[in-house]
């Protein structure tokens, strides 16, 4: 049920801090350590590599969880869109494990890849928040996302889950001390409550760089990279307008041509080792006449900024750096007059190939 809330993507927006402290709860083991079932702990060990299989924002929070599998975990990580996977596999390593990353359990593109690597006899891990869903009734483990249903065509809070999930994971697999994960999600929930508190400053942002855009670009170098694609994609689905995501440093390769007098470009910084770049970046679309958004994080703020973002660990920045993009694409939506949580030729979980 929505209650007072207008639309169900503000309602499940709302919601992402308890999200996070949900599944650190769920994850947990009776010393409060977070950790996860040892049969699917000892599949992920037994593996040469994985490979994380998925679509759309699922897709976009799978290249999020490379990053912590093989940073945190040392295990290497291919993620594969799943509608290409099915028709043209790659090489596979010797001893791979599939993950597939779903919301909704249902995705009929990702089940396809399921059923072809299981006739292949390899061992597949669903990571999802619908229980008893197909991908989960079919692989041989399942790990809960406990988003709680889903309900806006919009996905935001199960990025939010699948990211805290798969970083949990990741960390529970390497055993390490290096981080404190448990205290770094609360660090990390409250600064996604910091920010959903100050909601209505994202109305300006969309009335100053959206309101009458027929085009934007979202950049960023490093994780940031990752969160401007579904940054992108949240735009495109619920706005209708023209969006993409590129990696900083790519945009000279061509799709700078793009950039006229006034096209927003909304720049993510919050990687510390490639913040200078990244600020390079913006003057040079800035030098052609783009309009820079810039949403940064404490302690790499300039003055200028548009937004500045509370401080989380630098593995946990999607978490953060994605709620700015999630309330931009909301009231772009809004201001347009567009069906937020119902986008034209859309629909919840796509079970058709
Ligand atoms: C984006 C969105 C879609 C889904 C994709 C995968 O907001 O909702 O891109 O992420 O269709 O769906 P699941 O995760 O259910 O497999």
């Amino acid at each position: 049920e929505k209650g007072t809330y207008p639309h169900y993507m503000l309602k499940e927006m709302d919601e992402q801090p308890a999200v996070v402290r949900r599944i650190t709860q769920k994850y947990e083991d009776a010393c409060g350590e977070l950790t996860i079932d040892a049969t699917v702990m000892n599949a992920i060990k037994a593996a040469d590599r994985l490979y994380i299989i998925a679509a759309g924002t699922s897709y976009h929070a799978s290249l999020i969880g490379k990053q912590y599998f093989e940073k945190i975990a040392g295990i290497p990580v291919e993620v594969h869109i799943s509608s290409e996977f099915g028709y043209n596999m790659p090489l596979l390593s010797k001893n791979p494990l599939f993950i597939f990353i779903s919301q909704s359990g249902e995705t009929a593109d990702s089940r396809q890849v399921l059923v072809k690597i299981k006739e292949l006899g390899y061992k597949a891990l669903t990571i999802t928040n619908v229980q008893g869903s197909t991908l989960s009734r079919e692989a041989h483990y399942t790990l809960l996302l406990h988003a709680g249903p889903e309900i806006a065509v919009a996905s935001t809070k199960a990025y939010i889950a699948q990211v805290t999930v798969l970083a949990i994971v990741a960390y529970a697999v390497a055993g390490t001390q290096d981080i404190d994960l448990k205290k770094e999600l609360g660090i990390a929930a409250n600064a996604i409550q910091t920010i959903i508190d100050h909601k209505e400053d994202f109305q300006k942002v969309v009335e100053d760089f959206l309101a009458t855009t027929r085009n934007a670009f979202f950049i960023g170098r490093g994780m940031d990279y990752f969160v401007s694609m579904e940054g992108a994609l949240k735009l495109k689905e619920i706005s209708y307008i023209q969006a993409e995501g590129f990696a900083g440093g790519e945009l000279k390769h061509g799709t700078i041509a793009l950039i006229e007098d006034g096209t927003p470009v909304i720049a993510l910084v919050t990687q510390k080792e490639v913040s200078l770049n990244i600020r390079g970046n913006v003057k040079e679309v800035v030098a052609r006449g783009a309009y820079p958004c810039i949403i940064s994080m404490e302690g790499m703020e300039e003055a200028g900024d548009t937004v500045v973002i509370p401080q989380v660990h630098p593995l946990l920045t999607p978490l953060a750096s994605v709620v700015p993009t999630q309330l931009i694409s909301y009231y772009a939506a809004l201001y347009r007059g567009c069906d937020v949580d119902k986008p034209r030729n859309l629909a919840k979980s796509v079970t058709v190939e």
